[in-house]
C-alpha cells in the first residue's frame, strides 16, 4: 500500500436557478407537500434549465472547485467525472467537460457510474491515481440531471430527485495522516432489480413501445431500497471506523448520501451519534445522486461546518446496489 496521501485542495458546488417546490408537483401527481416532508425530508428540489446539461452543471462546479484550489484547468491531468446521466451514452460527459473547461489534452478523462456511490468511487479511484505518481492534480465531479431520466407521472419517483453537481480538486498531501485516510467500497450486485433505468441500454435499446412505456426512466422499489440503504450505510461506515481505529464520536461531521431523512436519522440512532453532527441539505435539492455528497461537502465547507484537523466521514448507495464511505482529515 502506497504511503503518500492525497489531500482536497479546493471544492466547488453548482445549482440550478429553477427550484421545483413540493407545492408546485402537487399540481401535476396525486401527491402532497405533507407526504414528501415527512417521508422524505425534501421540500425543493433544483431542475436544470432548457438547453443546460451535465456537462454545463459540472463546468460550473469545477470552476468554482478549481478557483478555490488556487488553480487553473491547466494544471489538471486527471478528470474523473461520476455520473448515470452524462450528455449522451457516449461520449464520456468527462470529455465534454474537458473542452468546455480547457483542460489540456494530455490529461485522463473518463466517466464512472457506481450511481449515488459514485462520488466516493471517484475519489478512490483519482487518490489510487495519484499516489501511483503518473498524476498530479486530480478533477473529482459528481454530476447529474436526474430531471432527464424521472418518470414526471410517476409519483413514488419523481418527488424525490433533483439536478446539480459538485467537485473537488485533488492533489498529493505532504503530512502524512491528513487529507483522504482511506475508502470502503463494495456493491450487492443481485439487487440490481431494485433501481434502475430497464431499457435502453445495449441489453434492451430503446424502441417505440419501451418509449411509450416509460422504460426509459428511473424504476425504484423504494421500500426494498430503504432496507438495505440503512444497513449497507451503517456497515460502510462502521467498517471504515474499525479500519482507522475511529470512534464515531471522533467524527466531527458526516456527510451522508441526501435521499432521505428518515435513512439519515436511522444512521445516526444506530451509530449513536447526535444528528447536529451530520450535514443535511436535502430539504432544498433533493435527491442529486453522484452529486449529493460533493454538492453537501461544498456547503458544509463554506459554512464553517469544516475545521483544520476535523475529520469527516462520507457514506453513500445507491443503485447497483453500490455503497461506499470514506474518511477525510483536514
Ligand atoms: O439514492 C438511492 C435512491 N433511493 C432511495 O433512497 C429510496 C429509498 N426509499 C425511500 O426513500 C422510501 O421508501 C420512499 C420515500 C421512496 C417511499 O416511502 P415509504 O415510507 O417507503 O412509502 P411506501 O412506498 O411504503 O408508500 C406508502 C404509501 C403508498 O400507498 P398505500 O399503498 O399505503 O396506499 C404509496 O402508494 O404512500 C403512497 N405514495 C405516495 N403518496 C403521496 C408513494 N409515493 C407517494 C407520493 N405522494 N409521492
Amino acid at each position: 500500500m502506497s504511503t503518500r496521501s492525497t489531500v482536497i485542495l479546493g471544492t466547488g458546488a453548482y445549482a440550478p436557478r429553477r427550484v421545483l417546490t413540493n407545492e408546485d408537483l402537487a399540481h401535476t401527481v396525486d401527491t402532497s407537500d405533507e407526504w414528501i416532508r415527512t417521508r422524505t425530508g425534501i421540500r425543493e428540489r433544483r431542475i436544470a434549465g432548457e438547453g443546460e446539461n451535465t456537462s454545463d452543471m459540472g463546468v460550473a462546479a469545477a470552476k468554482a472547485a478549481l478557483a478555490d484550489a488556487g488553480l487553473v484547468p491547466a494544471d489538471i491531468d486527471l478528470l474523473v467525472v461520476a455520473t448515470v446521466t452524462p450528455d449522451m451514452p457516449m461520449p464520456a460527459a468527462a470529455c465534454m467537460i474537458q473542452h468546455k473547461l480547457g483542460v489540456p489534452t494530455t490529461a485522463a478523462c473518463f466517466d464512472l457510474n457506481a450511481a449515488c456511490s459514485g462520488f466516493i468511487y471517484a475519489l478512490d479511484t483519482a487518490s489510487a491515481m495519484l499516489t501511483s505518481g503518473r498524476y498530479t492534480k486530480a478533477l473529482v465531479i459528481g454530476v447529474e440531471k436526474l430531471s432527464a431520466v424521472v418518470d414526471w407521472k410517476d409519483r413514488t419517483t419523481c418527488v424525490l430527485f433533483g439536478d446539480g453537481a459538485g467537485a473537488v480538486v485533488m492533489g498529493l498531501g505532504a503530512e502524512p495522516g491528513r487529507g483522504l485516510l482511506g475508502t470502503k467500497l463494495g456493491a450487492f450486485g443481485e439487487s440490481v432489480d431494485l433501481l434502475c433505468i430497464p431499457r435502453g441500454g445495449s441489453a434492451a435499446p430503446a424502441t417505440v413501445e419501451s418509449l411509450a412505456n416509460g422504460g426509459h426512466f428511473i424504476k425504484m422499489k423504494g421500500k426494498e431500497v430503504f432496507k438495505v440503504a440503512v444497513r449497507a450505510m451503517d456497515e460502510a461506515a462502521r467498517d471504515i471506523l474499525e479500519q482507522h481505529q475511529l470512534r464515531a464520536d471522533q467524527i466531527a461531521l458526516v456527510i451522508p448520501h441526501q435521499a432521505n431523512l428518515r435513512i439519515i436519522e436511522a444512521i445516526s440512532e444506530y451509530l449513536e451519534l447526535p444528528m447536529e453532527r451530520f450535514f443535511v441539505n436535502l430539504e432544498r435539492y433533493g435527491n442529486t445522486s453522484a452529486a449529493s455528497i460533493p454538492l453537501a461537502l461544498d456547503e458544509a465547507r463554506r459554512s464553517g461546518r469544516i475545521k483544520p484537523g476535523d475529520v469527516t466521514l462520507l457514506v453513500a448507495f445507491g443503485a447497483g446496489l453500490t455503497y461506499g464511505s470514506a474518511l477525510i482529515r483536514w
